[in-house]
């Protein structure tokens, strides 16, 4: 049976943790899906890892388009997430309807918008419209130049305040998800308890109600300098679809991340 919204909220209400990976092409859906992963996120990483950018700013609507119909078409179990990759989500809740309409009718089940309260109108206004969101705050890629880098986001008291309270407001406006990336884990552990939505964690430790990698990260294809977050799951594996298994197992079993993969 396909995984909707509510079946991830049922999940989350009995306490088990959902396993998402990101995915970029038909093949890996089905694989993926197969060896038990529950969300599919077409993220706009494909910049880096399918086009070799530098940074995700490049990505296009009609990139993001191409590639979630991709997935949907070898996936008939998992949920689809889709990014609004730059440019899509900033101008007015009115533009991003438009734009995520076209990722909705491309086979998207929700849509990933990166940004704090900035982006609660928005939010509000999809979701008043039928269309779910999970809202993406900490390190959000799309902002990197404003960031002065790739950081841990939320690491002085008043960053992380300013997170907690960005993160409140996205769930009163509708966000049915919340991601977190790169923040201390303290922090993530502290966001989770306050929400009463799911959060799924990347770099943010493994209190949240779900964690994703990027795939070829996981795979341990990935070719730049050390990133803690990262476990290479082909480590102790003999295949991809072992490596998988291995990745869903130890989310829902809450053994990864551990201490060494968290800030
Ligand atoms: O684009 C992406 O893959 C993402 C994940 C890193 C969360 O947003």
């Amino acid at each position: 049976m396909k995984i909707t919204i509510s079946t991830l909220r049922k999940m989350y209400e009995n306490n088990e943790k959902f396993a998402v990976l990101t995915c970029y092409d038909a093949l890996f859906s089905s694989i993926l899906e197969n060896c038990g992963v529950d969300v599919l996120l077409v993220g706009d990483s494909l910049g880096n890892v399918i086009q070799g950018e530098k940074t995700t700013l490049s990505v296009t609507l009609d990139d993001m388009v191409y590639h979630t119909r991709c997935v949907a078409r070898g996936a008939e179990k998992a949920l689809i997430m889709a990014d609004m990759p730059f440019g899509t989500s900033q101008l007015s809740p009115q533009h991003t309807f438009e734009n995520a309409g076209k990722l909705l009718a491309a086979g998207a089940q929700i849509v990933k918008i990166e940004g704090g309260r900035i982006m609660a109108e928005t939010v509000d206004f999809l979701t008043q419209r039928g269309i779910p969101v999970c809202a993406h705050i900490g390190l959000t890629p799309q902002s990197v130049h404003q960031f002065g880098g790739y950081k841990l986001q939320g690491h002085s008291e008043a960053t992380a305040r300013q997170l907690i309270d960005d993160a409140r407001i996205l769930e009163e406006s509708g966000a049915a998800l919340l991601l977190m990336e790169l923040v201390p884990a303290t922090l993530a552990k502290q966001i989770t308890e306050a929400l009463h939505i799911p959060t799924i964690g990347i770099g943010a430790g493994r209190a949240c109600s779900a964690q994703v990698l990027v795939l070829h990260d996981m795979l341990g294809l990935y070719q730049g300098k050390k990133i803690r977050f990262i476990k290479d799951f082909m480590e102790n594996s003999c295949s991809i679809q072992e490596a998988i298994r291995n990745y869903v197992e130890a989310v829902k079993n809450n053994q990864f991340p551990d201490s060494e993969h968290e800030y």
